[in-house]
């Protein structure tokens, strides 16, 4: 891991708003990372929740909360605390907590197009996306489509191991096309609010 990239993820998110950072951790972490997951049968499918509705055609995955007594997932989430301190201070973003779980998109999955910050609420601030995907090639599809404010598009986003995305939630709509095999990621989130 280069420890500029703390400071290269900040300049970037005052520049651009988003940054797509690819071998972006020691590449052991993704791989003990994916051994994990694969081995976790406790995947919960994910849905649009509006109060107790949960809409399955917006969104089609399968997803797990990190848990931070976890030893695999303890560097990752070093390296996320690492950033939320950067991040706090030089550009006092008060960023209280990060939250972050695995997903899983299985062939035909899919999450339609969207912004990761709830309506009527600003407690996501930064979005962040880590892929865990060994050999992956365009034909697999599952590219995740980032758009502007202008909802033109701005990338197409590979989701191969060890590269990392990072956005501004509110800002930044986007999809994940349909997979034609096992996709996995996590993302992840740092809040304003209170856990
Ligand atoms: C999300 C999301 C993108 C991805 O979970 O909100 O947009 O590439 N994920 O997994
Ligand atoms: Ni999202």
């Amino acid at each position: 891991m280069n420890t500029d990239i703390y400071k290269n993820i900040t300049d970037a998110l005052v520049k651009d708003g988003y940054i797509i950072i690819e071998d972006a951790l020691h590449t052991d972490i993704p791989a003990k990372l994916l051994h994990y997951i694969k081995q976790q049968n406790s995947l919960q499918k994910a849905g649009i929740s509006n109060n107790r509705y949960i809409d399955h055609s917006r969104r089609r995955d399968k997803t797990l909360w990190i848990d931070e007594d976890n030893n695999i997932q303890t560097q990752f989430l070093q390296f996320t605390n690492r950033l939320q301190k950067y991040l706090n201070t030089s550009l006092y973003l008060g960023l209280s907590y990060y939250e972050a779980h695995f997903a899983l998109y299985e062939d035909g999955d899919f999450y339609e197009k969207h912004l990761d910050s709830f309506k009527n609420s600003k407690n996501r601030i930064i979005t962040t996306v880590y892929y865990l995907n060994e050999n992956w090639s365009k034909e697999d599809g599952g590219e995740l489509v980032i758009y502007n404010k202008e909802n033109k598009i701005l990338t197409k986003v590979i989701p191969k191991t060890n590269t990392l995305v990072i956005f501004m939630s509110e800002d930044f709509p986007h999809e994940v096309l349909p997979v034609k095999k096992e996709r996995y990621s996590i993302a992840g989130w740092f809040r304003v609010d209170k856990k």
